[in-house]
């Protein structure tokens, strides 16, 4: 499988504008220790994306950037709102749809996932698409049917070719900055069961091409037994990646 492996740091609500440059300035200083292909990407609060993107372009720096969420228009009377064309203006090639602190706290939902999907491919920017189960059903074993109504309606209406190029990020909610995760294996089973459903709707060399990723409490001490799976193609790391040494050591043990 050539799947290219990625690993991606949600910064979250963390980092005033200088602390994000001079925090993407050590993750690539440490970078330059990583022997292997893996792609990096780090996902700045708005306020940060300008002066991390100045910081990549003028070090020219290997990490690609991505936004934590987006709005669906290009523009227009939306108050608070960051459009697409926004955000491919400052360089950015990625951004964060749906992850469950939006769905939680912001009234995200699998629609406004959907809209925000298919305006980010429309302005050139790949969705990395946040699916997961919240502790409940993961408990009465409804995991696979509950993250596959999710994909099914966050990822409709696309073309073969946005489909192949779609990242999916499995993060169990109950998972999610506790110290706790699921089996490798049993994280396997549901990024295979992500692909079969992309499969299903795109047929599979979208699905094979599509990549998958993990998190939910990912650390340096666990990285590498998600790598190990063979349907988990890297990271989508949180609170380990607000700290240049342990990201850099979650990227080494994903370089193949
Ligand atoms: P965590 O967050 O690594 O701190 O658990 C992951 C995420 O929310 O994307």
């Amino acid at each position: 499988m050539d799947r290219r492996m990625m690993v991606a740091g949600n910064w979250k609500m963390y980092t005033t504008s200088g602390e994000g440059a001079v925090l993407v300035q050590d993750v690539a200083r440490e970078l330059e220790a990583v022997r292997g292909d893996v792609e990096v990407v780090v996902c700045p609060p708005f306020t940060g994306l300008k002066a991390v993107s100045t910081v990549i372009e003028y070090d020219r720096v290997p990490i690609a950037l991505g936004a934590q969420d987006v709005f669906w228009e290009l523009e227009g009377a939306f108050t608070g709102e960051v459009s697409p064309r926004m955000l491919a203006d400052l360089g950015c090639s990625y951004v964060i749809v749906g992850h469950s602190e939006r769905r939680e706290h912001f009234a995200e939902t699998d629609e406004t996932v959907n809209r925000k999907v298919k305006a980010a491919f429309a302005s050139g920017i790949t969705p990395i698409v946040c699916v997961g189960e919240p502790l409940a059903v993961r408990e009465s074993g409804e995991t696979e049917r509950f993250v596959r109504d999710q994909v099914m309606a966050g990822v409709a209406g696309l073309s073969a070719e946005d489909a192949a190029r779609l990242v999916i990020a499995y993060e169990p909610i109950w998972a999610i900055g506790t110290g706790r995760t699921p089996t490798p294996e049993s994280a396997n089973d549901v990024a295979r069961s992500i692909r079969a459903t992309i499969g299903a709707m795109y047929g599979p060399p979208a699905a094979m091409q599509m990549r998958v990723l993990y998190g939910g409490s990912v650390k340096p001490e666990n990285a590498r037994h998600f790598f190990g799976e063979p349907d988990i193609d890297g990271a989508l790391v949180g609170g380990a990646s607000l700290a240049a040494e342990s990201f850099v050591e979650i990227v080494k043990a994903a370089a193949r």
